[in-house]
């Protein structure tokens, strides 16, 4: 990387922006300059990057028909294979949130902020693609102090920051470690972006023979390895098991291993720590079951899934025919009626005297603001937020830089996502 392109964290007071989005043209990327528009500080310095003039103006134009009376976004057009000028654009900045397609081209955008000692947030949740950037980038980061925050988004931003909280009560409370945490996704599937769905496509079809085997591993993103087994939620023949306080739950969680991993990492990153989760940590993730008959239906639901994506001609049709186009996805006003929601119990280690109850506590967490890809620009918007307030987490002690996860953000972050439209709610069962 050029020199002039490099420069550290001590020169922040010199930026032109306090943010840029990079990709802000694409699905996800306009909801979370939208965000930004409504609920981000009116004098909020920020630039929309993109590739196309045409897109970038056309929503330069609906951004100041949405919040007229604030500091209007400076377009910046970029040339991805330009990477010297990639590493200019986002050193103008405190803190780049990049919405781009991130196994086409996210690396590139990661490379420039690690460069430019930019602050970084996304919404990329792509296990494989995420453990190769972190070989590649979190040493350089952490020397750098820079930091940067992945899947910051619907998934996995929620599961983990409600994991950290819970796991404070239990710690607050009853003077315990986490065992473990099980959440419940609750409601139906949300639709899903062309963009999603081309990373779906992409990780089914180009990955490594042997990375679904690697990914079985639960811990590949963390640093240290966590205990594998002994779990006590076994599933019957249609994926189904109780857990008190959370009821009949299906082993059909789309972003379960996803989250998995996530929470995994922030685990592996404060192990050792006063912060420590504990060592016999595991995050375990269902969705809720109704009944056992809507449980049946969402086991078979997933097995169709899975077949889909492992035969080529019906990927090839699902792609023609189901699922939208790169740039589209769900109908934005129907997802403003939705709501996401997550349930989850966390449980202690046992006290004391053997056959004593382990202590539990409860959280519930729901984005009120919208389903989906809405909740995901509010963790984009008030992660990098966040980030520009310089109030972290007492977590991140320790912690100046590097590849990190959003429960880093803690406490600061889900205050943030309250005043936008979430509920949180954590209480000892
Ligand atoms: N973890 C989660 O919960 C979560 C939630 C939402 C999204 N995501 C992820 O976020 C990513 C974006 O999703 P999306 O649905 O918003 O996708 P999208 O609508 O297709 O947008 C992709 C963006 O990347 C830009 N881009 C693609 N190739 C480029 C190139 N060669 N040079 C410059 N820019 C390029 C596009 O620019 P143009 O507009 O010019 O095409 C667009 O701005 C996906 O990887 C998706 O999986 C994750």
């Amino acid at each position: 990387m050029a020199s002039s392109a490099t420069s550290n964290k001590n020169n922040m007071d010199d930026r032109v922006y306090d943010l840029v989005v990079v990709g802000a043209t694409g699905y996800t990327g306009t909801l979370t300059a939208e965000h930004i528009a409504q609920f981000l500080p009116t004098n909020t310095k920020w630039a929309i990057a993109g590739r196309s003039t045409g897109k970038l103006d056309e929503l330069a134009v609906k951004l100041k028909k949405l919040s007229p009376d604030r500091v209007q976004p400076v377009a910046e057009t970029f040339d991805l294979s330009d990477e010297r000028a990639l590493a200019q654009l986002v050193g103008k900045a405190k803190v780049c949130i990049s919405v781009v397609s991130y196994w086409q081209v996210g690396e590139e955008v990661v490379r420039a902020c690690v460069a430019s000692g930019t602050d970084y947030v996304d919404a990329n949740g792509g296990i494989y693609g995420l453990k190769g950037w972190i070989d590649k980038y979190h040493e350089q980061a952490v020397a750098r102090r820079v930091t940067l925050i992945h899947a910051c988004a619907v998934y996995a931003a929620p599961h983990d920051l409600l994991t950290l909280l819970l796991i404070r009560e239990l710690r607050s409370r009853a003077s315990v470690q986490t065992r473990k945490v099980v959440v419940a996704v609750v409601g139906t599937p949300m639709g899903i972006s062309g963009g999603t769905a081309d990373s779906i496509m992409h990780d089914a079809t180009s990955s490594p023979p042997d990375a679904a085997a690697k990914l079985q591993n639960p811990w590949i993103l963390s640093p240290v390895p966590g205990i594998t087994g002994g779990s006590d939620d076994r599933t019957d023949v249609f994926g189904m098991y109780s857990e008190n306080g959370l009821g009949l739950l299906s082993d059909t969680s789309y972003s379960a291993a996803q989250d998995r991993h996530i929470v995994h990492r922030t685990w592996g990153l404060l192990s050792g720590s006063d912060n420590g989760y504990g060592s016999h940590f595991q995050y375990r993730e269902y969705s809720r079951a109704e009944s056992k008959i809507s449980g049946i239906l969402k086991f078979l639901t997933a097995l169709l899934t899975s077949c889909v994506l492992r035969f080529a001609l019906l990927r090839a049709f699902a792609k023609r025919f189901v699922f939208p186009a790169p740039g589209e996805g769900p109908d934005v006003k129907q997802s403003r009626l939705d709501r996401f929601t997550i349930e989850a119990v966390a449980v202690g280690e046992p006290e004391g005297a053997q056959g004593k109850a382990a202590p539990r506590a409860y959280g519930r967490f729901t984005f009120h603001g919208g389903a989906g890809y809405l909740c995901t620009a509010a963790c984009l918007a008030q992660g990098a937020a966040t980030l520009l307030s310089g109030s972290r987490d007492d977590v991140t002690s320790g912690h100046q830089g590097g590849m990190i996860t959003p429960a880093f953000l803690g406490a600061g972050l889900m205050e943030r996502l309250c005043k936008a439209g979430g509920e949180v709610e954590v209480r000892m069962l």
